[in-house]
């Protein structure tokens, strides 16, 4: 997967984006408010609908505008090279379009177009809410097993059910015993899905780390959001009064985590800001890394999203970040002030496409 071209118009600083990027790493580089985490987010928008930034629709199209439009032609891990268009509106109105058919989930579009962002600027996924870790640890099972969608979707839609009935005071034996049945067996499906998917992505999360920095105690362990030793029915039974008293079910699929640990404590508490950025990164090189692997012949690949990686990271492990991004095979985006800083830090002879950015303007830079 690739995108072969790219235009877009109308969001935030960026107003006639036309560029024709690279099919391995693209550099995009240009001074302080350019344009660069802009266009890193233009791409954010057409894989996913959404931005890594905001979620507010109306900070990210141009002040004074009515609606962004981006296309794109991109090239799918089956080598069909094919349009993608959106357009999004203030008034909340939207329109995707692939192929000249119209897209009516989102879904689809993150399957066709896996993303991942290395923004090292943001929080780090150990100090992240267990929600930002469960979306984590739910991007690379979505990709990496077809039946999770439909069992999540089956997980939450039965998990309203029963909050609902919790809130509204109608939870009774034969209201549970309409739902949690099915609860109970989807939550085994899911659990096992992700338990499987974490098992795969920690040798290379652990490989992946080694080559950054030292952390010889790090533990990453998954919790499947409800005790390990007891069916999920038993610990529905046993939380069944608190979860009145609350009005929403405390135990389940929709409470997983992955926990980092070192000697048993929270490893955020003990490692420093650096070292929990490259922990971050190294989960996510890891997920790109078991993507382009789960699929037959690797075709799968994920556009990778780098912010700023020269303002976060010092010289030898931007030098490490941009040696394991390199060894993905992949489509890479990632942006800088300086140029120098950051092309110096591919291996030499790394094939290099640099773009310049300026006033929400981008041209090739041949320099
Ligand atoms: N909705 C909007 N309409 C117009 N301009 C916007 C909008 N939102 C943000 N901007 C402006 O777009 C410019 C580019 O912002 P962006 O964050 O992409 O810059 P950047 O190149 O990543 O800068 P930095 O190097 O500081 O990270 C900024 O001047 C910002 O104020
Ligand atoms: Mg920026």
């Amino acid at each position: 997967m690739a995108i072969e071209q790219l235009t877009v118009q109308g969001l935030r600083n960026l107003q006639a984006v036309d560029m024709q990027p690279g099919t391995g790493i693209n550099l995009v580089c240009g001074p302080n408010a350019s344009g660069k985490t802009s266009l890193l987010e233009a791409l954010h928008l057409l894989a996913l609908g959404r931005s890594f930034r905001t979620q507010k629709l109306a900070s990210i199209i141009s002040s004074g505008g009515e609606s962004c439009q981006l296309f794109a032609r991109i090239t799918t891990a089956g080598g069909a090279s094919m349009p993608l268009g959106m357009c999004r509106r203030l008034d909340g109105d939207h329109e995707t379009r692939l192929n000249g058919e119209n897209l009516r989930s989102t879904s689809e579009l993150a399957m066709l177009l896996p993303v991942q962002v290395i923004a090292p600027s943001g929080v780090g996924l150990l100090e992240a809410s267990p929600g930002v870790r469960r979306q984590f640890l739910d991007w690379g099972v979505f990709h990496f097993d077809e039946r999770f969608y439909g069992l999540w979707k089956q997980a939450q839609r039965l998990l309203k059910q029963r909050n609902s009935a919790l809130k509204c005071g109608t939870i009774d034996a034969s209201v549970r015993a309409s739902f949690e049945p099915g609860m109970v067996q989807v939550s085994g499906q899911l659990d096992e899905l992700r338990s499987a998917y974490i098992e795969a992505l920690e040798p290379l999360f652990l490989a992946s780390l080694k080559r950054l920095v030292e952390i010889p105690d790090l533990h990453l362990a998954y919790y499947r959001g409800w005790n390990r030793d007891k069916g999920l029915q038993q610990v529905l039974d046993e939380t069944l009064a608190r979860d009145q008293a609350l009005g929403y079910t405390q135990r389940g699929p929709q409470r997983a985590d992955i926990r980092f640990t070192i000697d048993g404590a929270n490893a955020a508490e003990r490692l420093s800001r650096g070292q929990q950025k490259l922990v971050t990164i190294a989960l996510r090189l890891a997920q790109g890394q078991l993507l382009g692997q789960s699929i037959e012949g690797g075709r799968s690949k994920c556009l990778y999203l780098v912010d700023d990686l020269a303002a976060e990271l010092d010289w030898q492990h931007r030098q490490q970040v941009c040696q394991q991004l390199l060894e993905l095979q992949t489509q890479v985006f990632v942006t800088a002030v300086n140029k120098t800083e950051l092309a110096t830090a591919w291996p030499s002879g790394t094939a290099l496409t640099c773009f310049a950015i300026e006033h929400g303007k981008i041209q090739l830079d041949d320099s």
